[in-house]
């Protein structure tokens, strides 16, 4: 299966949905290492604040040579900010620039971005099309459910592609994707690829929301923390049907410790370990019981603690696997 986003192919059509702060470039480079991820996206980053060569804002655009393809993603409202961010992102080799309509963050709607443009159809038409006509690099849009004449104008305006989060702005995270509206959206694009997003954790929900909305690709956010072969497992399924094994609780803690260890020599272990603390808990969904780990990884310091953590953790959570029902994979 492949996606084309403009000069792009995309193939398989699996992206990885940014989730700020989490899906950083060493998450990346391991989850890419396991196979089946056609696209990355980084962090949403202001384009203005990108212009303006913040480090904040070069440190969530960091890459490497095995980090392709790569999409930055930028927000911000003002059509020209977008389009030189977008100029500088194509001199520097990265491969799309996606435009972040989704996010409900109060910091970035305040002025004008994120999920504000989806009510703004006409400015949201505008800004894409001042940047497509910039640059040669394909420009996707991230929106949210319910916006289906959105859709069409961006299409438009020249997108290459558009991802949407199968919820609405005013549901934020809370109750199911909408695979229904979802394909609303899908059907109402005349031209370009629409990728189906949200609450994807196994190949059974990529396949079905590739049957049910008739998307030509679909993204994986949080899925992709609780399953970090989800990628690879959901390549193997659409192209044979065969399901792969699912990784073991070890298989798991160490992909968890590599990633830790990749942030610490990139970020410095002081840096790292405090970063971690958040991102350790997107893992465990699928530990079992898990209160033990919790409650000391989120104070983490050190490489070392992080070893004695997990020993603990180990021993804790052996006895506890029988009596409980909530573990997923109590291997
Ligand atoms: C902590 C967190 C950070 C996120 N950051 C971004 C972001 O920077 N840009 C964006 O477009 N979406 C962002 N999202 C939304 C996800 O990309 C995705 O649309 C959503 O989580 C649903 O997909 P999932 O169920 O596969 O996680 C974020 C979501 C979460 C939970």
């Amino acid at each position: 299966m492949i996606l084309t986003l403009g000069p792009l192919s995309i193939s398989p059509p699996l992206f990885l949905a940014p989730l700020a702060g989490y899906t950083n470039l060493p998450f990346r480079l391991l989850l890419r290492e396991r196979g089946g991820l056609g696209l990355c996206t980084t962090d949403l980053v202001n384009a203005r604040s990108l212009l303006e060569q913040h480090p904040k804002a070069l440190e969530l655009i960091r890459t490497a040579p095995d980090d392709h393809p790569l999409a930055v993603q930028l927000y911000g409202a003002k059509p020209e900010e977008l389009r030189d961010a977008a100029v500088w992102l194509e001199q520097q080799g990265y491969n799309a620039v996606d435009i972040n309509m989704g996010c409900p963050v109060r910091k970035v709607c305040r002025t004008g971005s994120g999920s504000a443009l989806l009510d703004n159809i006409a400015a949201a038409q505008r800004l894409v099309s001042v940047v497509v006509n910039a640059v040669r690099i394909p420009v996707t849009c991230k929106v949210r459910l319910g916006t289906p004449e959105l859709a069409r104008a961006l299409d438009d305006a020249g997108a290459a592609g558009i991802t949407v989060h199968g919820r609405t702005r005013q549901q934020g995270f809370a109750g199911n994707v909408n695979l229904a509206g979802i394909r609303a959206l899908a059907q109402a694009v005349r031209r370009i690829p629409v990728i189906g997003n949200g609450d994807i954790t196994t190949p059974q929900d990529a396949k079905r929301m590739l049957d049910e909305t008739g998307c030509a690709g679909i993204a994986i956010g949080r899925g992709a923390f609780y399953n970090p072969w989800i990628f690879q497992q959901t390549a193997r399924y659409l192209a044979t049907g065969e399901t792969l094994p699912e990784p073991d609780f070890e298989q798991r803690v160490a992909f968890m410790a590599r990633h830790l260890d990749r942030m610490i020599e990139l970020y410095g272990e002081f840096h790292a370990c405090r970063q971690f603390r958040k991102v350790a808990l997107a893992y465990i969904k699928p530990f079992g019981p898990v209160t033990e780990f919790r409650r000391r990884v989120v104070q983490l310091e050190s490489r070392s603690e992080f070893s004695e953590i997990l020993d603990a953790y180990r021993q804790w959570r052996e006895p506890r696997l029988k009596s409980s029902s909530a573990a997923a994979n109590p291997r």
